[in-house]
């Protein structure tokens, strides 16, 4: 994942919020109508598609990033080419039956890995960075990315979706790796 080409972008990077944290729990407000929201919007796309690619990542939503809307950005890089994907106000409208279980990394849960099931395909409805309606039926990969971005706006990480057992491991690790890190 680390060693595609990722764009380089002067945008300011942000800072991102590392697990646990009490704002990546919390269940981020839909973008309003108007000139307010839509503001912070177009300024904080560029950062966080810079923050992403920066990482590297693959996803990143904006209570990540300290921002409680419901704004989240892919880019995949299919063919290791940049192919960037903003959601604002994703609503994910239908979900297979069928599962996949994929391995899951999480820019708030650095250097964390751990297999999750989550069904198979989506379709997703969201405004696209210039306000326009938009639908995807997404599979694989962007499927499950998109899951997992959408969990953020709802204050769920990906170990969430884990057994307590194997949740508690995880952020027990992480907090000593970061513990480790700052000494
Ligand atoms: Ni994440």
């Amino acid at each position: 994942m680390a060693t595609k080409p990722y764009p380089v972008s002067d945008a300011p990077l942000l800072p991102i919020l590392i697990a646990p944290h009490a704002r990546l729990k919390a269940k981020a407000r839909a973008v309003a109508n108007g000139d307010t929201d839509a503001d912070a919007v177009r300024a904080i796309l560029p950062r966080m598609f810079a923050t992403m690619y920066a990482a590297p990542g693959i996803g990143l939503a904006a209570p990540q990033v300290d921002l409680g809307l419901r704004v989240l950005v892919i880019d995949l890089m299919p063919n290791d080419k940049p192919a960037p994907l903003a959601m604002i106000n994703p609503e994910i409208l239908a979900v297979s039956d069928e599962l996949s279980m994929r391995e899951e990394g999480c820019l708030s849960l650095p250097g964390m890995y751990a297999e999750v099931t989550r069904p198979a395909r989506v379709k997703v409805r969201y405004m696209d960075a210039t306000g326009a309606r938009k639908e995807l039926e997404a599979d694989d990969l962007l499927a499950t990315c998109i899951q997992h971005e959408v969990d953020h706006l709802d204050g769920v990480l990906f170990v969430d979706h884990l057994s307590i057992l194997k949740r508690n491991i995880i952020m027990r690790k992480l907090a000593k790796e970061q513990k480790l890190k700052r000494s």
